[in-house]
């Protein structure tokens, strides 16, 4: 799906936030390749991954780590017990997406 974030995006930043089919996606560049990963934290899944360190996604809450190369927690939570949330179950690793980069400059994320 086409979304209406063009390259130049990340001129000043290296990840942001996209809505697709109705949940957020973290996007995140590194070196000259886009990673696409769904951005709700696996935790307790109410927070928003936004924080990216190369190819690490830090959860704002509690700082647990993922990979976003393949969505899997690589740094668990500081806190616990778990706890549920109201939201869908959400379960590890977190999905992945493809992202490329169309002749437009905008990116296609799968
Ligand atoms: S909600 Fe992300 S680590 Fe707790």
């Amino acid at each position: 799906m086409k979304v209406k974030v063009h390259v130049h995006a990340f001129e000043e930043r290296n990840s942001l936030i996209v809505w697709l089919n109705g949940r957020p996606v973290l996007v995140a560049k590194e070196g000259d390749k886009f990673y696409g990963m769904d951005a709700v934290c696996a935790h307790m899944g109410c927070a928003i991954l936004s924080e990216v360190n190369g190819t690490t996604a830090v959860c704002p809450a509690h700082g647990a780590k993922y990979d976003i190369t393949n969505g899997k927690m690589i740094e668990k939570p500081m806190i616990k017990p778990e706890i549920q949330c109201e939201q869908e179950e959400i379960r590890l690793p977190l999905k992945t997406h493809s992202v490329k980069v169309g002749p437009d400059g905008l990116l296609d994320i799968e």
